[in-house]
């Protein structure tokens, strides 16, 4: 496979050689005493070139790596710094709706100098992510998230357990600076904003040293605005141990591609196969050509030999999403966007043409309806198990994430997929999925392409 990097920078900007500070990692469990979201000038390019203004957790991108153990409290406060409101959303923890940290629906953003108290108690091991959650099209695209791993009880048996956030950055290669454009009506009624500049853990050429035979637990993080990941890795025996946080029952073997759409998570177990001396990859397909999106130097050899498959992790409590007899149907299409043939819909209770809709730089529809109403898309009884057919009728894939509560795919033959928590959706397909109410609470439910979700594609679930 050839695998090189794509080269955006033109040569010139020269700064200071500042390597950026280590980014902290906070204690194994319970309080983080302030979470500052803030402005910075940050080495996102590589060394040599000037520094570039991001919006972060402490100045850095990713934040600081929240890790814990499964069972305990977490707390922190977030004190806001930057010029505009903000709130922080804890993607795929499933905990009480007044923490979910949504501006507007489970929360007042936070005003520039104030600060919220988030506390909760993650029940679910596993690999989540935080992010701002008012106007996220900008706060997350200019840098504000950072991942936040549940350690299992017992450890699983991986002599590495490495988290690789993915993100693209649409970055100007005259002054180094993140493009200021977000919202460009281009980009909404398309596929979004996508990057020209795409990072791991914000490097360009992220790298790791390994040995041959080590196993590594390696947890991906899709935080990118829009751009979907087609991702195979190259040197390595993998399996797929989990998806959006929650264990499979039964690791599958890793072949082919795998995607990953913005806001989704893939834990992966992979035992390097390499030769030391040689490099193995984690590779993004991109017209069927192969980029390093993250390289493993195989230095010397572990003492381990081949493992065979690896026993599943623990899972989570509570995966179960009910009786699917008797469940609530619930529908929901999707429209609108370039291509798309919407003729009108519903914006601020009114019904206008695609033209009046545009104009208000919105596109995109669910039912009918552009954006977040009054009203919820369902009403469910706690404990209720729905069932809901998402039927995408757009020129393009969406990401669907439901906050609060995890769902498991339907298939044609009555068969479940595994618990997740986003539902990458292409054009064209009719898919079902079905979950259990168990979490009271007005929920959001979005496209996690945040260009979709701030220009018609956000309803929510009121669970009572
Ligand atoms: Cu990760 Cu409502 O989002
Ligand atoms: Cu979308």
């Amino acid at each position: 496979m050839h695998c090189s990097r794509r080269n955006f920078l033109k040569a010139g900007t020269l700064a200071g050689m500042v390597p950026f500070a280590p980014k902290a990692l906070f204690a194994q469990s319970g309080k983080v005493s302030e979470l500052i979201a803030q402005k910075a000038a940050f080495q996102l390019t590589p060394e040599g070139y000037a520094k570039t203004e991001i919006w972060g957790y402490y100045g850095v991108s990713p934040g600081p790596e929240i890790r814990m153990i499964q069972g305990t409290e977490f707390s922190t406060r977030l004190r806001n710094e930057l010029s505009e409101p903000t709130s922080v959303h804890w993607h795929g923890l499933r905990i009480e709706n007044a923490m979910d940290g949504v501006s507007g629906l489970t929360q007042d953003p936070v005003a520039t100098g104030e600060g919220f108290d988030y506390s909760f108690t993650p029940p679910d091991a596993g690999t989540y992510w935080y992010h701002a959650h008012n106007r996220s099209f900008e706060q997350v695209g200019r840098g504000l998230y950072g991942a936040f791993i549940v350690n299992e009880q017992d450890a699983p048996d991986v002599d590495r357990d490495e988290v690789l956030i993915l993100d693209d950055w649409r970055i100007n290669p005259e002054s180094g600076q993140i493009d200021g454009a977000f919202g460009a009506p281009h980009d909404r009624s398309h596929s979004g904003r996508r990057g020209n500049y795409v990072t791991t853990n914000s490097e360009g050429n992220y790298s790791l040293t390994v040995q041959k035979g080590e196993r590594l637990r390696l947890r991906l993080i899709n935080a990118a605005n829009d751009r979907i990941f087609t991702l195979t890795t190259v040197g390595f025996d993998g399996w797929i141990m989990a998806y959006d946080g929650m264990p499979l029952s039964e690791p599958e073997k890793l072949e082919g591609n795998l995607f990953l759409a913005p806001g989704q998570r893939v834990d992966l177990f992979v035992d390097v196969t390499t030769e030391p001396g040689e490099n193995a990859y984690l590779a993004r397909i991109e017209d069927n050509q192969g980029y390093a999106q993250a390289t493993f130097i195989v230095d010397g050899s572990g003492s381990q030999s081949n493992r065979g498959a690896p026993a599943p992790l623990p899972p989570n409590p509570n995966m179960s999403i009910g009786k699917l007899d008797g469940a609530t149907p619930i529908e929901l299409r999707m429209e609108g966007g370039a291509m798309g043939g919407l003729r009108s819909a519903v914006l601020d209770g009114k019904t206008m043409d695609m033209r009046q809709i545009a104009d208000a730089n919105q596109f995109w529809a669910f039912n009918g309806v552009v954006g977040l109403t009054d009203t919820p898309l369902a009403r469910l009884g706690r404990n209720e198990t729905a069932r809901m057919k998402i039927i995408n009728d757009t020129s393009f894939p969406h990401a669907m994430h439901l906050h609060g509560m995890h769902f498991r795919e339907v298939f044609g033959d009555g068969s479940l997929g595994p618990l997740r928590d986003t539902l990458l959706s292409f054009s064209g397909q009719t898919r079902e999925i079905a979950f259990l109410a168990h979490n009271p609470g007005k929920w959001l439910f979005h496209c996690h392409m945040l260009a979709h979700a701030d220009s018609g594609m956000t309803t929510w679930i009121d669970v009572t």
